[in-house]
């Protein structure tokens, strides 16, 4: 099985960004594709922030393993070691382009745009011709939309077509969630953990349902809390407070909306309900209405709190 050298991201937002940043400290040649104009000038800013501050991190690791004040697994070190000896090159190896066909050459695609099943299918139905290669993995990040369903869009290359759900911030969550497809071909998962561990993840299994495990268990948690601060249970900040102290959870579940995005956390309520047949599943009136009002969380500094009173 051949190595990973160029992995592209289709979305330069919160997870695209994250993706690719973390694909390039472990040495490989990156592409970071967006549609929107500006959204890889506002990734690659960020990169020239967050690369030197994660040569740090992985210093901190190694020192910190060293002295037994931390034991981090081992493909933790593994991508620690790498960040240290080649990260200060990282920013070089990230190519930042403005069409789909600039793609060509990559050997693994991992799409983080919006979470609509009609955007990601365009996006699949047009990646199978200009990556026809057969080795060339063709992952999604998304957090709750069938894999099956995406990979129907790439016909007869639905084979090659996985989930690969990082966590937000993707440089600090140590999971990759693995989803195949019905289709998805034993090598492709095989490959999609490795790929994984090199990223210093631990890669786990859930199967194809809507949300999988993650936001199968989470989005509901996270809109039962916009449900109790709409019907006056209590203020974010008691809400978010009670289930820190309460629950220990490190952070609320309004505040982790806003850090979700609360655009996204809509669109996976939609795809519970329609995915899991329940109107349970759907997404608070209260949560849409801050979408409709523009409020979408840390992304755009206003979601249920303002982001400079955080
Ligand atoms: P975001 O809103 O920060 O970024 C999405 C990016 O995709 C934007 O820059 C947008 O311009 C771009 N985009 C939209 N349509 C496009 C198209 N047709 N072609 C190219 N670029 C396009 O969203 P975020 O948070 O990065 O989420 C992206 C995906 O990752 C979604 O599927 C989401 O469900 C999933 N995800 C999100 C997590 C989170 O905590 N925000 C966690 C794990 C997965």
């Amino acid at each position: 099985m051949s190595a990973v050298q160029t992995l592209a991201v289709i979305g330069a937002g919160q997870m695209g960004g994250g993706i690719g940043q973390v694909a390039a400290l472990a040495g490989l040649n990156v592409i970071v594709y967006d549609s929107f104009p500006g959204a890889t000038d506002k990734c690659r800013a960020g990169y020239e922030k967050m690369f030197p501050k994660s040569v740090e991190k992985a210093k901190k690791l190694l020192d910190d393993a060293d002295a037994s004040k931390a034991k981090p697994e081992p493909q933790e070190l593994e991508f620690a070691r790498r960040a240290l000896s080649g990260g200060g090159a990282a920013l070089s190896r990230v190519k930042f382009v403005s069409t789909l066909e600039d793609l060509a050459g990559a050997d693994w695609v991992v799409e983080a745009v919006v979470e609509d099943a009609k955007v990601k299918k365009d996006i699949f139905a047009t990646l199978v011709s200009i990556l026809p290669d057969e080795r060339v993995v063709l992952a999604s990040n998304t957090s709750s939309i069938s894999i099956t369903d995406i990979a129907t869009a790439a016909g007869p290359h639905a084979h090659r077509v996985v989930g690969m759900h990082f966590f937000n911030p993707v440089a600090l969550m140590k999971l990759v969630e693995i989803i195949p497809a019905l289709q998805s071909s034993q090598e492709v998962l095989e490959r999609t953990r490795q790929l994984s561990l090199h990223l210093g993840k631990t890669p786990l299994r859930a199967n194809d349902r809507a949300g999988f495990v993650s936001n199968r268990v989470l989005m509901p948690m996270i809109n039962e809390a916009f449900y109790a601060w709409m019907e006056g249970v209590a203020e974010p900040e008691a809400i978010d407070g009670i289930m820190k102290l309460g629950c220990n959870f490190p952070m609320g579940p309004l505040r982790l909306a806003d850090f979700i995005g609360l655009d996204t956390c809509v669109h996976i309520m939609n795809v519970l309900a329609d995915g899991l047949n329940n109107d349970r599943y759907r997404a608070c009136p209260l949560l849409k209405q801050l979408v409709i009002a523009g409020r979408l969380g840390d992304k755009v500094g206003r979601g249920v709190y303002e982001l400079s009173k955080k």
